[in-house]
Formats: structure tokens, C-alpha cells, sequence
């Protein structure tokens, strides 16, 4: 879910543009949080939907807020020189590559300049802002993809893409050229297949069929792929276990099929338990020189090529200013930072909440031979209450929510001198940093880094100092 933290502080609309369908012509300034154009008419901000900065664009107001319109582009009069024609056939109706229509190399300086906006009005921090570090691959770069799965009405047809922006309506993707060309098979067998295997796909409104989502993990390294079958049930229903069994035959690039419950009626995806099919139950991947077990409920950045820039950063700041330091890992999920950063470490400590993370977590331990990595299997607060040792310092890598006032003043209280704060969310970042910064931390540096190509969305690294207030 979005985070609704207030970027924009307006004063109230006027009302001269305020019609429904209205038509006007703009000049886009700007790009928001959330990669829509910004342009602004009698004083008022208008948010618009497929709008560069740069284009001069008629456009239709389609919504109203209290202090904001929303609208769309009904024609680009001027394009900005930044607009590219889309890869992907389906950008426009697909809805999850919200920039494809904007050159790469715009798109990293935009989100740039969304960050340091983001500093400064949620955070007042003002900060330069590094360059956006570009992700080595911006095609096929994805670690994990899950579609939703449904049904046609009369055919029974089965249906496998994303949603369709803001609908629960699917788009039938075939070929997505953000994920590994292999997922589009593997997605096409479930189309052609599962069917007749006799599965039938859920119905979210009446609560009723199996397969509500098919999710792939695939290992950029080894080229093998994790196929998890999210179905509505608690046990795997024979139909599935067969289709598991089929479907890991079929394809030598799946190394395992895994069945996860989840009988909610939910947006949430997976259920918090798994179980294999067929095959294995997690797939490797080689993450600097260390190799790690990823299984289905686990966590895993979604583009492993950048996030070995980000672990690259980490461990060359700890290696450059501190001698055999004693390191904590907070949010570990399968320990990654922890695992690239232990041959500089004289110890590490990694929390995470997630127990199939933390097994996986010990797997890998043994696997790269590393015995200076203690696991605690628990909740970050909880064991930032608790905890008693002093770090060198601390990597807090929070879910899109952040961190809350207690794990904050906690981990001030736990760090010697640094926090590498690692964030998938500029706005909640700003506020953490606000907040840390009122309790007298100074915010040395921040680091941008295209983990989510052609997305509005952005990972930072911010390097927090506060050894003057020791
Ligand atoms: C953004 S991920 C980061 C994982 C890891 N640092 C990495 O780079 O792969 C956040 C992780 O925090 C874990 N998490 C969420 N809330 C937590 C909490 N209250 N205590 C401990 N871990 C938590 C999630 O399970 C997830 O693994």
C-alpha cells in the first residue's frame, strides 16, 4: 500500500478549473513521488498521468483532492525531448512501468530530484543528492514477478498479468520485457494448462476457485526459477500437486515448484505458509562472492544486478572508515547485507522477523563457510529493546512503512557513531531522517540507486553521522 504522506502543502483549490472533463493546456514542470507530471493552472497543482516534464500537453482533469486535481494527457502538443517510445507494447495499459515513455537516463535524474525534493519538504533536510546510480541491466531485470490469475467467464479461459492501473481488472500480459525472458513460458504453460489439470482459477468477489497467484523467483546467476502456486486452500488440492509436478518437468529451468495457503479474502498476496511440490524449495543466487538460499515466503531485492551495487556501497563504507568494526543488520530478511559485509567485520548481528528468512539465513552461513554472523530470529524492536551490546554501526533496511519513533531512538541508542539507513521510500525516509536528525544526527550523504527501472519508485542509501552527540 502506498504510504499517504503529505509532499505537496497547498493552500485550497480554486474552483475556475474545478469542472470534471475539463480541458486546459499546461506546461509540465515537474515529476511527483509517485511519477506523475506536475503542472499547476490558476494557482492550483495538477497531477498528471503520462506526463513528462517539458511536454506541453492538453490534458482532462479527472479527479479532485482538497488542495489537488488529477488528470490525464489527452494530447502532447510539445513533447518534452525526453520522450521515448515505450519498449513494452503494453506500458500504457499495464500501468506498472509508469516512465518507460521517458529516456533512461531522464529517469534517473528525475528520481533524483524527487528524492532531494522529498528531503526537503518531509524531511527538511537539504541535501545534495548524489547522482542516481543506473541499474547494470534495465531490461529483464526483475527477480520476481507475480500475476494475479483469473478466468474467462464462457471459455474459462485463464488469465495471467497485472492489473490493470488502479482496477483489479488483469491484462493478459504474454510478454513482459522487464523480467527474465523464461518467465513469459512458464506463465504461458500455466495459461495453457492448468485448466486442464483441472484447477480453477479464483474469483475474488464470490471467494470461490484455487489459483489465485502465480509468483516466480528467478536467479539472474544460475538461471533458475522458483514457481510458487498461491492457492485457496490449506492443503495442496490433488489437481495442484499434479500441475506442480507437471509443470517441473516440463521446463529444466525450474528448480522447484512450491504451494503456498493463503484462504484470506485479501489483497495480500502470499499466505505465511509454504509447502514444495515438486523439486526444490528455495533457488541460489550469487550476490558478490557470496552465494544465497531465496525460497518462496523469504525476501529478496527485486533487481539482484542493483542491488549488488548497493551491497558493493555498503561494504566499501564500512571497509574505508572502520577497523574490524561489530555490525548490526536490522530487517535482515535473509541476511544479505550482513553476509556481503562479514570478511570486514570482526562480528555481525542480523535481526529479522521472518523464520523461513532466518533458516535460509543459517543455510547460507554454512554455505560460504562465514562464522562471525549471529541470527536472531525476532522482532526488530523488540530486540532493540532488549539489546545491551554497543555497534560500530547499524544497517536499518525497513519495509516501505519505515521505522517507528522506538526502533529510531533505539538504534541512536545502540549505534556508536553511524546508521546506514537502506529505503525503498523516499517519504518515509525523510521522515525517519527528520526525526533522527532532531536527536542530533547529521545526515552525511544520500545515494540513490535505480533498483525499480522505468517505475517511479527509488532505493537510497543514507549514511547517518551522529558521533557528535556521544
Ligand atoms: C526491505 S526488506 C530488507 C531485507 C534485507 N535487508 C535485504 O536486503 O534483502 C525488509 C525486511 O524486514 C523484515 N521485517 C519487517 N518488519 C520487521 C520487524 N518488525 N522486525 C524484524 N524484521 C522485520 C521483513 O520480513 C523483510 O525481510
Amino acid at each position: 500500500m502506498i504510504q499517504l504522506i503529505p509532499l505537496f502543502t497547498y493552500s485550497p483549490i480554486p474552483y475556475i478549473i474545478a469542472t470534471m472533463d475539463n480541458e486546459l493546456t499546461v506546461r509540465i514542470e515537474s515529476l511527483s513521488n509517485l511519477g506523475y507530471g506536475i503542472a499547476r493552472a490558476d494557482g492550483a497543482v495538477i497531477f498528471t498521468e503520462g506526463a513528462c516534464p517539458g511536454d506541453l500537453a492538453k490534458i482532462r482533469i479527472t479527479g479532485r483532492n482538497k488542495t489537488y486535481y488529477n488528470a490525464r494527457v489527452v494530447e502532447v502538443l510539445e513533447p518534452s525531448p525526453h520522450r521515448v517510445k515505450p519498449f513494452c507494447a503494453m506500458q500504457k495499459v499495464c500501468g506498472a512501468c509508469q516512465l518507460q515513455f521517458i529516456d533512461y537516463d531522464y529517469q534517473l535524474e528525475l528520481k533524483r530530484s524527487v528524492v532531494e525534493d522529498t528531503m526537503r519538504k518531509i524531511g527538511g533536510i537539504d541535501i545534495k543528492i548524489h547522482n542516481t546510480i543506473p541499474s547494470p541491466q534495465i531490461k529483464e531485470y526483475r527477480h520476481k514477478i507475480q500475476y494475479p490469475v483469473a478466468q474467462t467467464k464462457v471459455s474459462k479461459r485463464f488469465l495471467a498479468g497485472y492489473y490493470k492501473s488502479g482496477t483489479h481488472e488483469i491484462v493478459n500480459i504474454k510478454h513482459c520485457p522487464i523480467q527474465p525472458e523464461i518467465c513469459d513460458e512458464i506463465i504461458d504453460f500455466v495459461r495453457e494448462n492448468a485448466f486442464v489439470y483441472g484447477i480453477s482459477a479464483y474469483d475474488e468477489k464470490t471467494h470461490t476457485g484455487i489459483l489465485r497467484h502465480v509468483i516466480i523467483r528467478n536467479s539472474v546467476s544460475t538461471g533458475k526459477n522458483l514457481v510458487v502456486l498461491v492457492v485457496n486452500s490449506d492443503k495442496i488440492p490433488p489437481e495442484v500437486q499434479r500441475f506442480a509436478g507437471a509443470l517441473y518437468e516440463a521446463f529444466e529451468e525450474v528448480s522447484g515448484v512450491c504451494v503456498n495457503f493463503n484462504t484470506k479474502k485479501t489483497n495480500v498476496i502470499q499466505g505465511k505458509i509454504s509447502k514444495c511440490a515438486a523439486g526444490d524449495d528455495f533457488i541460489e543466487e550469487k550476490i558478490l562472492d557470496k552465494t544465497f538460499l531465496i525460497g518462496a515466503n523469504t525476501f529478496f531485492q527485486v533487481n539482484p544486478k542493483s542491488a549488488e551495487n548497493i551491497f558493493r556501497y555498503v561494504k566499501d563504507y564500512i571497509a574505508e572508515n572502520f577497523e574490524k568494526p561489530v555490525i548490526l543488520d536490522a530487517y535482515a530478511g535473509i541476511t544479505a547485507f550482513g553476509i556481503c559485509v562479514s570478511d570486514t567485520c570482526e562480528k555481525v548481528v542480523s535481526v529479522e522477523e521472518n523464520a523461513d528468512s532466518c533458516e535460509l539465513a543459517r543455510k547460507s552461513l554454512e554455505l560460504n563457510n562465514i562464522k562471525n554472523v549471529e541470527i536472531h530470529n525476532m522482532d526488530a524492536g523488540e530486540f532493540f529493546a532488549e539489546e545491551k551490546r554497543k555497534f560500530d554501526a547499524i544497517i536499518l533496511d525497513p519495509p516501505r512503512k519505515g521505522c517507528t519513533k522506538e526502533a529510531l531512538d533505539n538504534a541512536l541508542r545502540l549505534a556508536k557513531g553511524k546508521i546506514i539507513y537502506v529505503s525503498c521510500n523516499p517519504a518515509t525516509l525523510a521522515r525517519d531522517l527528520k526525526y533522527l536528525t532532531e536527536n542530533g544526527a547529521v545526515v552525511e550523504s544520500i545515494q540513490p540507486f535505480d533498483m525499480f527501472c522505468h517505475t517511479y519508485h527509488i532505493e537510497n542509501v543514507a549514511i547517518v553521522d551522529f558521533s557528535r552527540n556521544i
